[in-house]
């Protein structure tokens, strides 16, 4: 593929140095964004042998924002008329769900040079204003270029939070999105612009054969998600789909090896719970001859597009072909709908259930019944009292719901929600049955709030599939096989983890040691254990021994089945590890502290492979307990 254009091939007559370095963040300095010009670091692809052309790349100084975060941007082309502008986030911590982000992230743009016209794809998160806004107008006014089109994939701030910015200095610019997009956008704007809502299938004519179609996602992960497809250079504009939380210079993914738990993790965070989702949008782009994926985080996908195109099919096929589904009920763009939303969904798929996002203020009635009378469970998320939509959807929602549904209600935290009691009563009426009492927020919510609706997720999905889940276990194996198998013993050791105002803990004995350099172990968590949000790849934790002689009522307190969001520790003597602050049990008798390295999938647990960073013996004399069973089905 012809990369450079006479646009873009300035960059490499500046370029000077090849670097071969990938870095993982600059130097903190603070200047004004002026813009230096090196060259990306070879991409090196295990799986290819296409590689050695050394993309040349601008990157911006870094500039401080909120004091301690550095922030910076990248220009490089990445196909034939197509130039990204990536802003690097390096040291964010959070997303804005509750998932931490261990090597911060970006936020992608495009440009497309058609022969004609030229089209910016998304924009950036308002704290780059000046960084991108100066990254795009040098790039416009060196390529001699205007901007006709501005396609917006979705609305969520991350990406669309500079478009109003944009289209202040390119008025001229028509704005082409779903219907829900140009809506969500006509709210952010406060001021007319053009616009063109597409469908699928529509296309815009660029010019020189850069013909863009369209293809709507929703839900991906937001209800008014679209793709957009260049007919010319084969690159698909995916926006969050395909993505990843990973903040590094190199802009694509030749290391496939070390993106791959960002991009898993990123799946099970955001794309889970919309497996139905993305089911039917690869089903859309199956013929599409698409070569590059241009997300809208992380690396772009240009060494392993049908490898990790592939994955997202079969994580996806993996989970909807279970019969038991839940449907998701929530209010898009309205207080904390969405992510609360989400963060239950999460804990449903967690346990093995298929989830399915609908949004209250924009799905028809018959899509509502539709989806509700499919689902075994149904979690409604309080939509806002004054809204005529809402009012129509709930009414869907009742005549739909069948006798003996299982439901969870939750408040959206949107200052004007409908009260929750009214809700759940409305539903009861109609024979719905409430898992318990509707989650309320009185506060903004904090990790310990995500982790109660994540917690309430798994609970309801294991509510729905108790019965077959024993059956299940019953006959993965023959009596003999399952009494062979428990001569398999282990030690018996809690895990205790914390991060922020979230701890959780469980009792382990499926631990071994896995390496002396450096010292490591693995400890394999069951994928709907609540814990097993507190071990992903780069946390710490602490592995509590317990000894043979005091095990049993530390045992019976870790075991008993606790209500979503309630406290582990309540009644437990700890104190806080000194290298990790992750709680250590008084009646341990020797504790480790660990950091995860990696993660191994099996069908129902996670394998993690931790390292050692501390430890101590606190009872010298004590043998750690044996866990001893009967049959293997069980713990
Ligand atoms: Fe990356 Fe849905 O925004």
């Amino acid at each position: 593929m012809q990369l450079l254009n006479r646009q873009t091939g300035r960059h490499a007559a500046r370029n000077a140095v090849a670097s071969k370095r990938v870095t993982r963040g600059p130097a903190r300095v603070s200047r004004s964004a002026a813009v230096h010009v090196r060259a990306v670091a070879a991409p090196v692809a295990p799986t290819t042998a296409t590689t050695g052309d050394d993309l040349p790349y601008r990157m911006s100084d870094v500039v401080m924002w909120s004091e301690s975060k550095r922030i910076q941007t990248q220009v490089l082309p990445v196909a034939e008329d197509t130039v990204t502008i990536r802003s690097l986030d390096w040291d964010r911590d959070r997303f804005d769900i509750e998932f931490g982000l261990e090597n911060g992230t970006t936020y992608n743009a495009y440009l497309i040079y058609g022969a004609d016209k030229t089209a910016l794809v998304d924009a950036s998160h308002e704290k780059f204003h000046n960084l991108f806004l100066e990254a795009l107008q040098k790039e416009l006014k060196a390529a001699g270029r205007g901007l006709d089109y501005v396609f917006v994939s979705h609305t969520e701030p991350d990406h669309s939070g500079l478009i109003p910015a944009v289209l202040d200095l390119y008025p001229e610019a028509t704005v082409c999105g779903s219907k829900v997009c140009i809506s969500f956008l006509q709210n952010l704007t406060h001021r007319p612009f053009k616009s063109q809502a597409v469908k699928g299938g529509d296309k815009v004519d660029l010019g020189g054969g850069h013909v863009v179609e369209f293809v709507m996602a929703p839900n991906l992960h937001w209800p008014d998600t679209m793709f957009s497809f260049d007919h010319a250079t084969g690159v698909m504009f995916t926006c969050d789909a395909f993505g990843m939380h990973y903040c590094s210079e190199q802009p694509f993914d030749a290391d496939v090896k070390v993106l791959m738990p960002h991009y898993r993790f990123y799946y099970d965070c955001l794309m889970k719970p919309n497996a139905k989702s993305v089911t039917t949008a690869l089903r859309k782009v199956k013929d599409l001859p698409y070569t590059m994926i241009a997300n809208g985080h992380g690396p772009i996908l240009r060494y392993n597009v049908s490898e990790l195109v592939g994955d997202y099919g079969r994580w996806s096929a993996a989970l909807t072909k279970g019969a038991t589904s839940v449907a998701v009920l929530y209010a898009s763009d309205y207080g904390f709908s969405d992510r609360l939303s989400q963060t239950l969904a999460k804990g449903i798929t967690k346990a093995g259930v298929a989830t399915e996002m609908v949004d209250l203020l924009s799905a028809d009635p018959q899509e509502i019944v539709a989806a509700v009378g499919r689902s075994s469970g149904i979690v409604l998320m309080s939509p806002p009292r004054d809204n005529v939509d809402a009012r129509t959807s709930l009414a869907a929602v009742s005549s739909a719901i069948k006798a003996k549904t299982k439901v969870v209600i939750a408040e959206s935290y949107g200052g004007r929600d409908e009260p929750v009691d009214v809700l759940a009563a409305q539903l009861q009426d109609v024979g719905a049955e409430l898992l318990a009492p509707p989650l309320r927020l009185k506060d903004l919510p904090a990790q310990a709030t995500y982790q109660l609706f994540e917690e309430e997720g798994t609970d309801l999905a294991q509510a729905l599939t108790a019965k077959e889940s024993i059956a299940r276990k019953k006959a993965a194996m023959s009596g003999e096989v399952a009494k062979a198998l428990a001569r398999l013993s282990s030690g018996l050791y809690v895990v205790t983890a914390q991060h922020n105002n979230a701890r959780s803990a469980m009792i382990a004995s499926w631990v071994s040691q896995a390496s002396f350099e450096p010292l490591g172990l693995t400890i394999a968590v069951a994928k709907d254990r609540a814990i097993e949000s507190l071990m992903q790849v780069g946390d710490s934790f602490v592995l509590n021994c317990l000894g043979e002689d005091n095990y049993a009522p530390v045992m019976k307190h870790f075991l008993q089945r606790f209500a979503p969001g309630a406290d582990r520790f309540e009644g437990v003597d700890w104190s806080p590890a000194p290298a990790t602050s992750c709680p250590v049990l008084s009646d341990a008798i020797a504790y480790m502290e660990c950091r995860v390295a990696s993660r191994l999938e099996t069908p129902d647990h996670w394998v993690t492979y931790c390292e050692v960073i501390n430890g101590s013996v606190t009872n010298t004399g004590a043998r750690t307990a044996v866990h001893r069973r009967k049959v293997a089905n069980y713990y």
